[in-house]
């Protein structure tokens, strides 16, 4: 069984997500041992907790620099015998050792079909503002393994989420969630946690 780290900021959704899949035995080889919540006040840390998962709080602003908070998070996730961490929507800026720590078993999910909509700026209700406000006709979601470069790591799942004309950032955000990100995040930890994803020249080969 591979121990999954949930590192989340805010509501949780997509943590939910995969606590419902693992609870219908979605999960193969993998069980979220540990939730990190960058922010004491996360509804997602009450998600946690209704279903007794180990959960720890670790803020930016308790620490002077990047460098020592990207230790201090590196040693939390050492500590937590971490085998996949998963980012659900977690807000604040990994340092390079984190980074080099999890190397191919740290992913993201973002709600865009990279690599449109995606980078430095694009995160929350900006990705969805930004794909309307090109007129882009299909939008959807992405996880990908993390690397230095942001939203550059390789790509493991997508999924296309098309868009309506009456659709508002806060419609668009709402659906992608529902058919997109809650489907392939489940689906892409498992596929990690039963080896079935392998990393070649910056691209993913998925055996399924
Ligand atoms: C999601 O849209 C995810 O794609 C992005 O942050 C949001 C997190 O939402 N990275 P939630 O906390 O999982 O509800």
């Amino acid at each position: 069984m591979k121990n999954i780290v949930v590192l989340v900021s805010g509501g949780g959704t997509n943590l939910q997500a995969l606590i419902d899949a693992s609870e219908r035995g979605e999960i193969e080889n993998g069980r979220i041992s540990c939730v990190v919540s960058s922010n004491p006040n996360a509804y997602a840390i009450e998600r946690a907790k209704k279903h007794n998962i180990d959960y720890a709080v670790i803020r930016r602003k308790d620490y002077k620099s990047l460098d020592s908070y990207d230790e201090a998070l590196t040693a939390l996730l050492l500590e937590k015998k971490a085998d996949l961490v998963v980012l659900a929507g977690f807000m604040t800026i990994l340092g390079d050792k984190v980074i080099k720590q999890f190397e191919n078993r740290m992913i993201n999910i973002h709600p865009s079909l990279i690599p449109s909509f995606c980078g430095a700026g694009f995160y929350g209700l900006k990705v969805h503002e930004a794909a309307l406000a090109r007129g882009v006709k299909v939008t959807g979601a992405t996880v990908h393994f993390v690397n230095e470069i942001c939203d550059g790591g390789p790509i493991i799942l997508q999924k296309a989420v098309e868009i309506s004309d009456d659709d508002t950032a806060e419609t668009l955000q709402r659906k992608v969630m529902e058919q997109a990100e809650w489907k392939i995040l489940p689906k892409a930890v498992s596929l990690f946690c039963s080896e079935k994803i392998s990393v070649q020249g910056g691209r993913t080969i998925i055996k399924d």
